[in-house]
């Protein structure tokens, strides 16, 4: 049997929700993953110390041990210097928004005025706190990402001690801006190593497959996968798995968000495998975000093998991408 081991895999960008969603889902992570980094739009947001620390004490409390690191994050606000001093050891990064641009986001960035920003982001660049960016405009949907780029552009430039990470990116577009800037750095989720457009739409509307950024085109594909494939020093792993639950996804006004966090390493391990670049995966799945974020994972080896798994219906409710698909490989061993 062909196995392959993963050392402290990480997830760079994941929703863990609130409540019962939380207990549900956090266990699924914890079990294959060291660490993740946990996105803040809560409703309503994570947005001070006491909200975070509290979140974290949440996210604890739903996992059966400790050898799981929820690194934690705010939602973007225009923070003064004072206030961010004073988080600094209890956050990992600060995730901006646009208002209105997906799950959650309402209030989020609605001007991406330089100068309104400088305050913030001079005192993250100073104080070494990464900003992740979902990077879409509300122009047409297949062009959003793409448009986005001048606002990356404007960032970088200004602040280019601020590490900026363009989260999971889904065109060639954000691909060729990582060469362009040192201070620009991307997560790539599973999906978006799978799925184009067609998936979602292009025949029966595949609402386990709708997510915001949407997928794109088969070049944006093969873009994402030229990076993620060779583990490009500046990309990192993050799932964004998205759990809804099925009545929020099963219905008319479907909610963003593909739920991969049950079966992402085991679809890693088949696409690297196929491409014959599963060496390149343990840099892709956590040493590129260890040096990037600098941060120490606890430790956990992860062993798969390839064999057929058939993906589970639902997850407590939640269905996942590939439901009722048979995958080629599986969990072994978690140590
Ligand atoms: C995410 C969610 O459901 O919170 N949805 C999604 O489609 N990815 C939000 C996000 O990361 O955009
Ligand atoms: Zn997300």
């Amino acid at each position: 049997m062909k196995t392959h081991t993963l050392l402290m895999p990480l997830d760079m960008h994941l929703h863990l929700r609130d409540g019962i969603m939380l207990e549900n889902v956090a266990p699924l992570t914890a079990y294959s993953f060291s660490g993740a980094i946990v996105m803040p739009n809560l409703v309503p947001p994570v947005t001070t110390l006491e909200d975070v620390t509290a979140y974290k004490e949440r996210i604890m409390a739903a996992v059966p041990n400790d050898f799981f690191e929820p690194y934690m994050t705010l939602f973007y606000k225009n923070y003064d210097k004072k206030f961010l001093a004073s988080i600094v050891d209890d956050v990992t990064a600060i995730k901006l928004y646009p208002a209105g641009i997906t799950t959650n986001s309402e209030g989020g960035v609605s001007s991406f005025d330089i100068q309104e920003m400088r305050e913030t982001l001079e005192a993250m660049s100073t104080l070494g706190i990464p900003l992740c960016v979902h990077g879409e405009t509300d122009g047409f949907v297949m062009d959003r990402e793409a448009e986005f780029m001048t606002i990356y552009e404007a960032l970088a430039t200004n602040f280019p001690e601020l590490k900026i990470i363009m989260e999971h990116i889904t065109t060639k577009a954000a691909v060729d801006m990582l060469d362009k800037f040192d201070n620009l750095y991307a997560t790539i989720t599973v999906h978006h190593l799978l799925l184009i457009l067609d998936d979602v739409v292009g025949g029966m509307m595949m609402p386990h497959n709708f997510c915001k950024p949407i997928a794109k085109r088969p070049e944006d594909l093969d873009a994402l996968l030229s990076v993620a494939l060779e583990a490009h020093p500046k990309v990192m792993f993050g799932s964004d798995s998205a759990p809804h639950p099925r009545e929020k996804k099963e219905s008319c006004g479907c909610a963003a968000g593909v739920f991969t966090a049950p079966i992402a390493l085991q679809l890693l391990c088949e696409i690297f495998e196929q491409y014959d670049k599963l060496d390149n995966l343990q840099d892709f799945v956590s040493d590129n975000a260890q040096r990037i974020y600098g941060i120490c994972p606890e430790f956990k080896e992860v062993t798969l093998e390839k064999r057929p798994f058939v993906v589970p219906e639902s997850y407590s409710g939640v269905v996942p991408m590939y439901a009722g698909n048979t995958i080629n490989w599986a969990i072994e061993t978690v140590d």
